[in-house]
């Protein structure tokens, strides 16, 4: 079916900053994302560094992958950072109890997390442990990362190894704290919150971004409880209140939560299924933006989407709590309208970030365990074409005659777009949902002449396709010619037919 949708963009209005943490990043201790995705060992024949892959790191820098949260997700609610510094072979063991129930020999630990960081040129987030930790716990693993003199943790981190204290922002004060992170209820969660956070301490000059763990999808009432619980007076030596951001997770689920999908083996109506529910995160975001906007009218708080993506049925043959799918068409397009969205909401939303980086639920990456091979994902390929969103200004688009389908009791609409100015460079987004036909997006471009185009277009003969190690680039980004020029009343006109589920990106050159 033929749709022409038509696009309006007022080049020459700059609005909030699309943050470059829209594009974070996160990697749990879970199933083969830091044990065999990032961390291999000083003794691997895998080209290593200090035990890092270097593979994986290369492949990862081609995004700027602007922050890094670690060690969880729910493994951060049973981490006990002490037992992963130190000499490695003195480290204790523990079972990781959420994922899989396997030995966790604490390899990888603070040191190896912020080597890797360093590697990436990632800003670290930690999450640190609020279900099974203590607040002077949390409050040493602060003092051991970012205080310098004379102070304990300091002097520990020296007999470690490290002189330096690290530069950390990003402060997780628990994970999920509604489910794996406790059990709690808001209010009980909300106040234990405060407390860790007042001791969670700016020392020096480092200054922390406390994220408190925020709600499940759409429970605003968690998010209201956690700003009542900013806004409600008390003593802090912070000026900027106890926690500067809240988190919420949303994850696109399209099954019941026992039998979620297959990730390679669905049909049509599968697809548009799972298009609406990552289509929904808008307004998820909307509604806690909502509740955020009555406690914090200036929107000094932060709101965090510290986990997102699919989740599908684990892969036949793996283990059930490593959470290993692959990755295909389907999923980049659910990618591309989720960036759409954050765009769309810059004003609040100041970070997300993709669940998980390497091996685990929508990665950027697999690598096969036999062979070590690596293979970039059709996610990837979204966040490798979006970078020139990062930090930009974000531009409206006023979206008209969107073609839209009935879905369900719903409709989808099969067009999205989003876009943002940097400078003499504009970068439009345009996803064709349509999984059979092409669509017609007519740009009316006003504000600034447009001097040049260079389109991309990421697509597949079939929503399906995935990337193997026998075919690596079977989901792949090339060149896209589908632009015109047209005429238009005000401004400079771009027609752009987009080939069917498609996801183009147009860069203008701007005078
Ligand atoms: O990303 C996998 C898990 O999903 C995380 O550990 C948890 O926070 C969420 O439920």
């Amino acid at each position: 079916m033929l749709s022409t949708a038509r696009a309006v963009i007022d080049l020459d209005v700059p609005g909030p900053t699309i943050s470059r943490h829209l594009y974070g990043h996160f990697a749990e201790h879970l199933g083969r994302c830091i044990y065999g995705g990032f961390w291999v060992g000083e003794d691997s024949d895998i080209p290593n560094e200090g035990g890092i892959r270097l593979d994986v790191v290369e492949a990862l820098r081609a995004l700027d992958v602007p922050n890094l949260r670690w060690p969880g997700g729910c493994f951060a609610d049973e981490y006990h950072w002490r037992d992963g510094v130190g000499p490695r072979q003195d480290r204790p063991r523990m079972v990781n109890t959420h994922w899989g129930d396997v030995v966790e020999d604490n390899a990888f630990g603070t040191h190896e997390f912020m080597h890797l960081c360093e590697l990436l040129g990632a800003e670290p987030y930690v999450n640190g442990n609020v279900g099974s930790g203590t607040v002077r716990e949390m409050s040493e693993w602060v003092e051991y990362l970012t205080r310098d003199g004379d102070s304990p943790m300091a002097a520990l981190r020296r007999e470690n190894g490290r002189a330096e204290p690290w530069k950390v922002k990003f402060w997780g004060i628990g994970n999920e704290a509604w489910g794996c992170g406790g059990n709690m209820r808001a209010e009980a969660y909300a106040d234990l919150a405060r407390q860790y956070a007042t001791f969670c301490r700016d020392h020096g000059e480092n200054r922390l971004y406390r994220i408190a763990a925020g709600a499940s999808d759409d429970d605003y009432a968690w998010t209201e409880t956690l700003m009542k619980a900013i806004s409600c007076l008390g003593w802090t030596r912070e000026p900027r209140g106890f926690f500067q951001g809240i988190s919420f997770h949303y994850y696109t689920v399209p099954g019941p939560w026992h039998d979620k999908g297959s990730a390679l083996d669905f049909g049509t109506e599968d697809y548009y299924a799972t298009m609406v529910q990552a289509r929904r995160v808008e307004e998820i975001i909307r509604g806690h933006a909502a509740v955020m906007d009555v406690y914090d009218p200036g929107r000094t708080v932060g709101l965090v989407l510290d986990e997102w993506g699919t989740w599908w049925n684990v892969e036949p043959g793996t283990n059930p709590g490593f959470l290993y799918q692959q990755n295909t068409l389907r999923d980049a397009l659910v990618a591309a309208v989720h960036f759409d969205a954050f765009h769309r909401h810059a004003d609040r939303l100041v970070m997300a970030n993709i669940a998980q980086t390497v091996n685990v639920l929508q990665a950027m990456i697999l690598t096969d365990p036999g062979t070590g091979a690596l293979v970039l994902t059709p996610t990837y390929h979204v966040f490798a074409m979006n970078t020139g969103h990062h930090d930009a200004a974000a531009l409206d688009v006023h979206l008209t005659a969107t073609p839209t389908k009935a879905v369900g009791e719903g409709e989808l609409e099969r067009v999205s777009a989003s876009a943002s100015v940097k400078g003499d460079t504009a970068l439009v987004s345009l996803t064709n949902l349509d999984a059979d036909g092409p669509a017609t997006v007519v740009l009316d471009l006003r504000g600034r002449a447009v001097t040049g185009t260079r389109g991309r277009i990421l697509t597949a003969d079939t929503l399906q396709a995935a990337n193997t190690p026998q075919a690596s680039a079977a989901v792949a980004v090339h060149d896209f010619h589908g632009v015109r020029t047209t005429d238009q009343a005000f401004g400079h006109g771009l027609q752009v037919d987009i080939p069917a589920h498609s996801y183009v990106t147009l860069e203008l050159n701007l005078a």
